[in-house]
């Protein structure tokens, strides 16, 4: 049936689904693929303490403002803006933040597809490299076989191939949609009901293996020790961006996901839970993957790209794996497969937020079905993938473009819409649903303040001080 009412856009079949789809949304490779790096080279621990600050002084309070906009108007980002107020310019925010969403998602599936290589890439290295095999074949065959293994390793291993990018990154993409056209409940929320509990007694269980290994301990200190000579303001705009970036935040995930929930829930209550979530899962990340690091140049692996250390994806994507394939035999294998599941399945719970937006989008103001909706924009988006798949070198462009600058950006406009057009009063009436006397709380006193004040001023600053 074409043509969609509000009654079929679906909605959350519980509170607890939210939080988790929406916890799945913030927690991605930005927790585990970029935060670990960005703390181990631009500071240590006193990046920490900066992104500590930005996501709960700034991401917070920008969260509940999302949130409140999407059970609002219960829209997409540029009806939602269309609903609330009369403005012309604010549903074209909504749509700078449904171009976000597809741009990022464009990249973001290319690494993703990566992190899954990865995890097959580990298999084929230990079917070419176990001794146990070895002896099973008792000599016969043994090396044409262990050569096409390590050939299927190879292969995986090459970030710069495009072809090989391009299937992944296809085959990432096609879990996505299917995973959409499920719908809300059925789709989204079942599925990262099932992942998030995964994803968290995964990374614990890897925690403790890396803590319990010597050579670990100098990255938990470089982790942990404060050296607040490190901070100044590329590393606050870095912390910033990344806070953006990891709490799905200025690009209306979370309008999206809000649009989806129920009145009787209360809102600032849920965002602190994603909030919370989102920062603990990168604080975990941090605590496994620094410490990795290290181990692995106490195994002798160069931990320094061209004298200063790696970048992101030559430490999740080079040196993790040779910090695997020198642990050597199962264990290794078996860490580096859960590693890069993890990886990936941190992403689809990504991906699946960043493509719902341009689909909800679709959806509620072209009046498209669900399925087909998830098909051609999904669809549409791979074709963007695929050219991303063959240069590699867009995604550098691509994050600062959409993710470091865009989404502060549309942080800040968004704060501008809920302090100066809709009125922050009125933001707390929709709040008053799910959190009875809600106008009685510190809350609503503190919260317009930052939504008004400190959150536009702190984005405004921060934005310029980069370009000057
Ligand atoms: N928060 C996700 C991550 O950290 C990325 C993302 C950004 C998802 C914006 C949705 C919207 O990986």
């Amino acid at each position: 049936m074409a043509g969609t009412t509000t009654t079929d856009r679906g909605s959350w079949n519980s509170k607890l689904g939210f939080v988790l789809a929406a916890a799945g949304s913030a927690v991605g490779l930005g927790n585990i693929w970029a935060f670990p790096t960005k703390v181990a080279t631009e500071g240590g621990a006193a990046y920490l303490l900066i992104y500590l600050l930005c996501t709960f002084a700034i991401g917070f309070p920008v969260m509940v403002a999302e949130i409140t906009i999407g059970r609002k108007s219960g829209k997409n980002p540029v009806g939602a803006f269309k609903a609330i107020s009369s403005s012309k310019f604010f549903p074209l925010v909504g749509l700078w933040g449904v171009i976000c969403g597809v741009m990022i998602l464009s990249f973001y599936t290319v690494v993703a597809g990566w992190a899954f290589g990865f995890a097959f890439e580990e298999i084929f290295y230990f079917l070419a490299s176990s001794e146990l095999l070895q002896n099973l074949f008792g000599g016969i065959g043994w090396e044409s076989y262990s050569a096409s293994m390590k050939g299927a390793a190879d292969w995986l291993t090459d970030t710069g191939n495009g072809f090989k990018n391009a299937i992944i990154a296809t085959v990432f993409m096609l879990g996505t949609i299917k995973i959409i056209t499920a719908g809300v409940s059925d789709g989204i929320e079942r599925a990262t009901k099932a992942m998030m509990p995964l994803l968290i007694g995964i990374i614990v269980v890897m925690i403790i293996y890396v803590l319990l290994q010597p050579g670990s301990a100098e990255g938990v200190s470089i982790y942990l020790l404060p050296d607040f000579s490190k901070i100044n303001a590329g590393l606050i705009f870095s912390a910033m961006g990344q806070a953006f970036f990891s709490l799905s935040l200025g690009m209306g995930a979370l309008i999206t996901y809000g649009s989806y929930l129920n009145k009787k829930e209360n809102i600032p209550q849920a965002a602190a839970f994603v909030t919370l979530a989102d920062v603990g899962i990168a604080f975990l990340a941090g605590l496994l993957i620094v410490p990795a690091m290290y181990l692995a140049q106490s195994q002798g692996i160069n931990i320094n790209a061209g004298g200063s250390l790696a970048s992101s994806t030559d430490l999740v994507f080079q040196i993790l794996p040779a910090l695997f394939h020198t642990i050597g035999g199962s264990v290794g294998m078996l860490l580096g497969v859960t590693f890069f599941l993890l990886l990936s399945i941190a992403a689809l719970t990504s991906t699946i937020s960043l493509l719902e937006v341009p689909v909800s989008y679709v959806i509620d103001e072209f009046e498209v079905q669900r399925k087909k909706a998830a098909w051609m924009v999904g669809l549409g988006i791979l074709v963007v993938s695929i050219t991303v798949a063959f240069f590699p070198a867009l995604i550098g462009w691509f994050d600062y473009l959409f993710s470091t600058i865009g989404l502060p950006l549309g942080g800040f406009l968004i704060c501008l819409f809920v302090g100066y057009v809709w009125k922050t009063d009125q933001a707390l009436n929709e709040m008053e649903y799910g959190f009875a006397g809600i106008k009685q709380t510190l809350f609503s006193k503190v919260w317009p303040v930052f939504i008004k004040y400190i959150c536009p001023a702190a984005i405004l600053y921060n934005l310029i001080s980069n370009f000057i």
